[in-house]
């Protein structure tokens, strides 16, 4: 069956058709990814050093259309074609997935085509399936993204028990702010990830994410506030700092934060668990891709992270994620509302 997705809960609108159809076994399963067209806006929040969610929603009502019959071209078939539109209800900026929420809305009732609404952070999850079809729950997931730094039980696709997650800002934040201070384009993960290659990660010694005692939770916010009041220091003493050094030891910090807690994770709330799945817009990072890695084989256990272009917001996930809602029997109307918040 092929499943419209779309994604507008951010900085990108998203369309794409993915075809799913139901393994042997009777469980839902990739087939092909026929199409993933996602038209960033990070071009224009550049110039404000962060999204701006009035402009993202302008932004997306004006690529909406227009990507739609995209990704429909693009995978060679018309909406006569589509078994199910799926889109992104929550969580996110509430004017951003309006946009999509209604668009959505509109081309299903106007088409007869069964709606389904979604949750982005399944979608990222659902991501690690489109890397790995074979990938079956249950297994353990820890979502770093620009708005989640969370771990989560996953017993299928569709049934998420969160076991931690940041308590303020989330991992993606807290490599933009410092990026943004220290001179990086928005955002300035990517480009902090690669600045860290030349710097010395023991430069600085800052404190760690990784929440004291045996809870799995985060907080970024005494990490960011160091890293900024290092920077501040040196400059009121006229002096400067080496930002790959800066770069190289706060990647560093996070990474061990998260190496830490997600070891606990697989020592306590997921103990037995046999996979580790890496997503979120923050996955791409490469630190953190190898020191999971490491960490997954050395417990001898499977590691999956999508490849980068399907960790960040994209709608092929958003498809995947609603062809599982789909065969549970998740349907939405007319009334659907977008959400901002995790939990509806
Ligand atoms: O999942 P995503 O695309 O959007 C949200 O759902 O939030 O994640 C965006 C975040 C941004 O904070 C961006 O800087 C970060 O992912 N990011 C990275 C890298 N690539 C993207 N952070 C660190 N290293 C990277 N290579
Ligand atoms: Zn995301």
């Amino acid at each position: 069956m092929y499943v419209l997705g779309m994604e507008s809960s951010c900085d990108e609108t998203s369309a794409a058709v993915v075809e799913m159809t139901d393994g042997s076994d009777g469980t839902p399963a990739l087939r092909a990814i026929k199409s993933n067209i996602v038209a960033s806006q990070i071009e224009t929040h550049r110039l404000y050093g962060g999204v701006v969610p009035e402009i993202a929603s302008r932004a997306h009502i004006e690529a909406v259309s227009r990507i739609t019959g995209e990704a429909l071209d693009e995978a060679g078939i018309t909406l006569a074609d589509v078994g199910a539109v799926a889109v992104t209800s929550h969580p996110g900026l509430i004017g951003a997935l309006l946009v999509g929420v209604n668009f959505a809305k509109s081309l299903a009732y106007a088409n007869s085509i069964p709606l389904v609404p979604v949750n982005h952070i399944h979608g990222h999850v659902a991501a690690a399936h489109l890397q790995e079809p074979d990938l079956k729950p249950p297994f353990l997931a820890v979502v770093v993204s620009g708005g989640h730094t969370s771990f989560y039980m996953v017993e299928d696709y569709t049934t998420f028990t969160e076991i931690g997650a940041t308590r303020d800002d989330a991992c993606g934040e807290a490599f933009d702010k410092i990026g943004r201070v220290i001179g990086m384009p928005y955002p300035g993960g990517a480009a902090l990830d690669k600045l860290a290659y030349e710097g010395d990660p023991k430069a600085f010694t800052l404190p760690s994410p990784a929440v004291k005692g045996d809870d799995l939770d985060f907080s970024f916010s005494g990490l960011k506030t160091a890293a900024l009041n290092l920077i501040n220091q040196a400059e009121q003493k006229g002096e400067t700092i080496s930002r790959a050094d800066l770069a190289a030891s706060y990647t560093h910090t996070i990474v061990q934060g998260i190496v830490q807690k997600t070891d606990k994770a697989l020592s306590t709330k997921a103990k037995g668990v046999t996979t580790l799945v890496l997503a979120g817009g923050v996955a791409a990072n490469s630190h953190i891709r190898s020191a999971l890695s490491r960490l997954c084989e050395k417990r001898g256990i499977r590691f999956i992270v999508p490849d980068r272009h399907l960790c960040g917001d994209n709608a092929a996930m958003i498809a995947a994620a609603g062809y599982f809602e789909y065969r549970k029997g998740t349907r939405a109307d007319t009334s659907l509302n977008a959400s901002a918040s995790d939990y509806v």
